[in-house]
C-alpha cells in the first residue's frame, strides 16, 4: 500500500508535503513525488526512498501552497519514475495521487485508448487521472469546485477497486478534493490551512484535529473550510475527533530505529492495555467495548480469531489462551483463508478480527464475510477509527500508540495481552474463582516490570546476534503457548534480517524438520520452565545430536539448558499462558540486531509495507 498526503493553506506546500511523506514512508518507500500547483502544476517524481525526492527538490526547487504527494508501494507496473505518482491526465491540468488498486483499470483504459488517449505509465492511477479528466472536461460551465467535484464523483462512479485519492486541477486553484473507498484517508483540519493523508501520523505536527473519512465519502477542501459529500451525490455526516497521540510519539526520539523504539515501549504499551481494564473489586477484566452483555458473553460456545502476519500469531496464543482460561473451543484461521473458507459456524459462534493497523485488506474482508454470514464480529485493534474498528460490532482498542516501524513488536504483545483480558472475563463467567481472577490480575500486573529485566539484556543479545550472524537458515521451535511465539520469531527474523527463518512445533522436528539441521542452521528454543520443558530439552538434544547450534530462551534459574544450549537468554518465571508476553521480547531482540549486523533497512525492510490495503 501507498502514503498520500495534500496539503493547501497559507505555507509552502513542498516543505510540509516531504516532511509528511517521511512519516508515512513505512507504508511504501519504492517511489516518491509530488505536484505543486501555482499558477501551473509543477511535477517532481523519482524513484527510490524520499531522500531521492527530497535531492530532487533540492536541486529544483517547487513553490506553491497547495499541493499532494505520494510515497509508493509498487502495485500495478514496476519501480520506475514514470510510475511513481503523482499523475496527470490527458490534458496535463489534473493530477492525483492513490493508494489502492483499480481493478477494473485495464477496461477503462481501453476504452480511454480507443477515445485517443495516451499513457505514460504502467498504473491504474494513470488511468483514474484520465477517467477524472475527462469527466472534468465534459461538464459544462466555468472552472469550479463543484465541477471538480462533479469530476471525481461521477469517475469513481466507474471504478471498480478501492481508492485513497487526492486530485487537483490547474484550473481550480483554491481547492483539493479526495475521496475513498477501502483505503483509509484522513482530513486534518488546521489554523488557515488543511490537509489529507493516509495516516494520520504524517500531519499530527500541524493539527491533532482530524476527519476520518469513510468509504464513499468525497471531501472538497481549500485552507479555510471543506465539504463531505458522498459518491452517490448524498451528503456525508462527519465527527471531528482529537488525535490521541502527539508528534513526539511517531517520531524515533533518540532510538536508531523505530523497531527498537517500539521494543522498548513494550512495558508502557502493555500496561496501556491493561489500564482501566482490571477490576479488583470483581476480580475480573472489564471490556466495554465488546457491546455484549454477561448472558451474551455465557452464551459463547465457539470463537474464531482470524488476522495476518504477527496479528495470526497473536491470535494463535489466544487460541491457547481463551481454552485454558475460558475453556472456550478457539479456532484460528489466516484472515486470507477464512475469507474464503466458508467455515461451518453456528449463531453463537464469536469472531474476532485482530489488526494493528484495522485497514488489512483480507483482514477486513474477513469480518465482512463473517457479518454476512451475522455472526458477531469484534475486533482488537490500535488505529482509532480505522475501517475493521468502525465497521466491526464492537471490540478492544490496544492502545499501544503509533507502531511505525514495519516488523510488529509492541502491537503483538498487546494484542497477547488484549486475549489475556478476554480469557479472563470469559474465565471468570464460566468457572475461574475470584482467587484465581486476583492471581491472573496480580501476575498481568507484574508483566511490564519483567519486560523491563528482559530489555537489559539488549547489549547481551546483540552480541548472541554477531555469534550467528552467519546463519543462512534458522528454526524456531516451541511448544503449546511458546509454539506461536516460535512462529512470531521466524517472522520477525525473515522480514527484517531476511535470512530464511521457519518457526515449528518443537516435537516436529522429528517429522521433516531436523533434516535441515546442520551447524550452519542455528536452532532457537523457546524453552520456559512449564509443563513440557523436559521435552523440549530433549529435542535440544536431538539437534545437538546433528550438530546443530541452539539458541534457548529458559526462565531464570533454569540452569539445565546451560548444560545442552550453546546460548541462553533468560526470562523471569511467569505462568505459563503469560509465558508469549515475555517469550518474544528476546526474540524481537535477537532479530534487530541481526538485522543491523547485516546492514539491513530494519524499518523498511524490502518488498514490505506496513498495512497491506491491497489483496
Ligand atoms: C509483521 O511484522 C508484519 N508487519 C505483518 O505480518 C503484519 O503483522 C500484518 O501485515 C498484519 O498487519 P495488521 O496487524 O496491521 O493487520
Amino acid at each position: 500500500m501507498c502514503g498520500i498526503i495534500g496539503y493547501i493553506g497559507k505555507s509552502e506546500a513542498a516543505p510540509i508535503l516531504l516532511e509528511g511523506l517521511r512519516r508515512l514512508e513505512y507504508r511504501g518507500y519504492d517511489s516518491a513525488g509530488l505536484a505543486i500547483l501555482n499558477g501551473e502544476l509543477s511535477l517532481r517524481k523519482c524513484k527510490g526512498r524520499i531522500a531521492n525526492l527530497a535531492d530532487l527538490i533540492a536541486r529544483e526547487p517547487v513553490c506553491g501552497s497547495i499541493g499532494i504527494s505520494h510515497t509508493r508501494w509498487a502495485t500495478h507496473g514496476g519501480v520506475t519514475d514514470e510510475n511513481a505518482h503523482p499523475h496527470f491526465d490527458q490534458s496535463g491540468k489534473l493530477a492525483i495521487v492513490h493508494n489502492g488498486v483499480i481493478e477494473n483499470y485495464q477496461t477503462l483504459k481501453d476504452q480511454l485508448i480507443a477515445k485517443g488517449h495516451f499513457f505514460k505509465s504502467q498504473t491504474d492511477t494513470e488511468v483514474l487521472a484520465h477517467l477524472i479528466g475527462i469527466h472534468y472536461d465534459a461538464l459544462p460551465g466555468e472552472a469550479s469546485r463543484q465541477r471538480l467535484v462533479e469530476a471525481v464523483r461521477g469517475a469513481l462512479k466507474e471504478v471498480i477497486g478501492t481508492y485513497g485519492i487526492a486530485v487537483m486541477h490547474q484550473a481550480v486553484p483554491g481547492t483539493l478534493v479526495g475521496a475513498r473507498r477501502g483505503s483509509p484517508l484522513v482530513l486534518g483540519i488546521g489554523k488557515g490551512e488543511n490537509f489529507l493523508a493516509s495516516d494520520v501520523s504524517a500531519i499530527v505536527g500541524h493539527t491533532r484535529e482530524a476527519v476520518y473519512l469513510r468509504d464513499y465519502d468525497i471531501v472538497a477542501l481549500d485552507g479555510v473550510d471543506f465539504e463531505i459529500s458522498t459518491v452517490n451525490g448524498g451528503t456525508s455526516g462527519f465527527e471531528v475527533s482529537t488525535v490521541e497521540f502527539s508528534e513526539d510519539d511517531v517520531s524515533k526520539g533518540d532510538y536508531p530505529h523505530y523497531m527498537l523504539k517500539e521494543i522498548f515501549e513494550q512495558p508502557d504499551s502493555m500496561a496501556n492495555a491493561f489500564r482501566g481494564r482490571l477490576s479488583t473489586e470483581e476480580s475480573t477484566a472489564k471490556l466495554g467495548g465488546l457491546n455484549m452483555t454477561p448472558k451474551e458473553l455465557r452464551d459463547i460456545e465457539r470463537i474464531v480469531l482470524t488476522g495476518c502476519g504477527t496479528a495470526c500469531h497473536a491470535a494463535m496464543v489466544g487460541e491457547y489462551l481463551l481454552e485454558h482460561l475460558a475453556h472456550i473451543p478457539t479456532e484460528v484461521e489466516f484472515a486470507s483463508e477464512f475469507r474464503y473458507r466458508n467455515m461451518p459456524m453456528n449463531k453463537d459462534t464469536l469472531v474476532f478480527a485482530i489488526s494493528q493497523s484495522g485497514e488489512t485488506a483480507d483482514t477486513l474482508a474477513a469480518l465482512r464475510e463473517s457479518q454476512r454470514k451475522g455472526h458477531r464480529t469484534l475486533a482488537i485493534c490500535n488505529n482509532v477509527a480505522s475501517t475493521i474498528a468502525r465497521e466491526s460490532d464492537g471490540g478492544v482498542y490496544m492502545h499501544a500508540g503509533p507502531e511505525i516501524g514495519v516488523a510488529a513488536t509492541k502491537s503483538f504483545t498487546s494484542q497477547v495481552g488484549v486475549l489475556t483480558l478476554l480469557g479472563l472475563l470469559l474465565g471468570r463467567i464460566h468457572h475461574l474463582s475470584t482467587s484465581e481472577g486476583i492471581q491472573i490480575m496480580e501476575e498481568l500486573n507484574a508483566i511490564p516490570d519483567k519486560v523491563r529485566t528482559i530489555l537489559k539484556q539488549s547489549d547481551y543479545i546483540k552480541s548472541i546476534a554477531e555469534k550467528y550472524s552467519y546463519a543462512k537458515a534458522m528454526m524456531f521451535l516451541g511448544r503449546q503457548f511458546s509454539y506461536p511465539v516460535a512462529m512470531e520469531g521466524a517472522l520477525k527474523m525473515k522480514e527484517i534480517s531476511y535470512i530464511h527463518a521457519e518457526g515449528h512445533p518443537s516435537a516436529e522436528l522429528k517429522h521433516g524438520v531436523i533434516a535441515l539441521i546442520s551447524p550452519e542452521v542455528p536452532s532457537v528454543f523457546i524453552a520456559p520452565d512449564d509443563s513440557v520443558f523436559d521435552k523440549n530439552v530433549s529435542n535440544i538434544e536431538e539437534v545437538k545430536a546433528r550438530k546443530g547450534p541452539v539458541i534457548a530462551i529458559g526462565t531464570e534459574g533454569s540452569t539445565k539448558l546451560e548444560k545442552v544450549a550453546d546460548d541462553v537468554i533468560y526470562i523471569p518465571p511467569c505462568p505459563d499462558f503469560l509465558s508469549p508476553l515475555l517469550s518474544v521480547i528476546p526474540l524481537q531482540l535477537l532479530s534487530y540486531h541481526l538485522a543491523v549486523k547485516l546492514g539491513c533497512d530494519v524499518d523498511k525492510p524490502r518488498n514490505l509495507a506496513k498495512s497491506v490495503t491491497v489483496e
